[in-house]
């Protein structure tokens, strides 16, 4: 698929646009008008489809049901205050996208197939886009497996799809959270590194009992010893510390490779702030909270943008941020990241792709 042309497209009759209320959106609640979809056989992509977004009719034996081959990406569309819509860094996700598919034993979808897709179910639903600060249009891609066969083997076909939907700011307080010793996300060998579906189901338990606590979201740690941090949630962490930006590394392969850390390591790294992509253990950062050198705990991710850490629990007692430069940091590069999102700050880097 070069480009529309080799789409079908089938319009909505029926646009529930008008009734959508844009100003209390829930995350991953409304979808837009459309959707796309194409279809894995005899070895390539084809059926290139855009379609109202309905339910699909799939059999209750496709492999991905039962043995979990199927992942997913999450990108989102910004709104430029000239009205222009762009897409951020299509590409790096696009690469993570066949990364997550070579981990899971599936096909790797042609970046070029990836991006039109993208930009062709925007371009559609280019009303969707809410033109609101901190708002913007989810892309959801995925791919399951659709052979429908109960052997543990890699199925022959795929279904690729690419679903859209407005939403708001995800958190909009500084977060409480818990640093989680007794469960583990990801091992040496493993899955982490993938935006498999089940590496999310596995969190489920280990952040619903976190929730009970009073917590609002989880920081992994390493699956040996529960000495060093990996990542939160659906989120890299980060840390500033005696003026230097620390982040775990994406090394072993156990935690998402996110797109948005990368931006914000380029932009600090644009800015002359030193860089450490390490082991993070977590008596350093306790140590850090405790002699007043952590300025700056924060989540970085596509539906989460910046989110700071108010307070970080280990082990039944809580540590609570309180240097006075707190949120500086992170409040510089959320700043700048809305206004290149926005088209408001130059794109140095080239992040947005721009629908023309
Ligand atoms: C487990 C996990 N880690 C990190 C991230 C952040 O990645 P990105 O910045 O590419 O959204 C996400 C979000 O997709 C995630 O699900």
């Amino acid at each position: 698929m070069n480009n529309l042309s080799d789409i079908q497209i089938t319009r909505t009759t029926q646009s529930r646009l008008a009734k959508t209320d844009f100003d209390n959106l829930v995350f991953g609640e409304t979808f837009s008008d459309h959707m796309f979809a194409a279809d894995y056989m005899d070895g390539e992509w084809k059926n290139f489809q855009i379609l109202p977004y309905s339910e699909i009719n799939i059999s209750p034996s496709i492999s991905a049901l039962h043995y979990g081959q199927c992942f997913f990406e999450g990108l989102k569309a910004y709104r430029h205050i000239d009205g222009k819509v762009a897409v951020f860094r299509t590409d790096k996700n696009a690469e993570r996208f066949n990364k997550s598919a070579e981990r899971l034993c599936m096909p790797q979808l042609p970046v070029d197939i990836f991006i039109n897709s993208i930009t062709a179910l925007v371009d559609i639903d280019w009303n969707w886009v809410p033109s609101a600060a901190n708002h913007s249009l989810y892309i959801r891609p995925f791919v399951f497996a659709t052979d429908p066969f109960l052997g543990v083997t890699p199925s022959a076909t795929y279904r690729y799809m690419v679903l859209a939907g407005p939403t708001g700011p995800y958190f909009s307080k500084l977060l409480k959270v818990k640093i989680e010793t007794q469960y583990t996300l990801a091992a040496e060998g493993g899955i982490g590194y993938a935006k498999a579906a089940g590496n999310y189901g596995g969190a489920m338990l280990p952040a619903r009992k976190a929730a009970k606590e009073g917590f609002d979201q989880l920081i992994w740690t390493d699956a040996k010893t529960h000495h060093y941090i990996e990542e939160m949630g659906a989120a890299n962490i980060m840390f500033m510390i005696d003026g230097k930006l620390i982040t775990p590394s994406i090394e072993g392969n156990t935690i998402l490779k996110g797109i948005t850390r990368d931006s914000v390591l380029t932009l600090a790294r644009g800015w002359g702030v030193p860089v450490e992509e390490r082991r993070v253990s977590v008596n350093e950062i306790i140590a850090g909270i405790e002699n007043s050198t952590l300025s700056d705990a924060f989540g970085t991710g596509t539906a989460f943008t910046i989110t700071c850490i108010g307070s970080l629990a280990y082990n039944g007692t809580e540590y609570f941020l309180n240097n006075p430069d707190s949120g500086k940091f992170s409040d510089r590069v959320l700043n700048k990241l809305n206004q290149i999102r926005r088209g408001e700050a130059p794109d140095e880097y080239g992040w947005n792709h721009v629908l023309v």
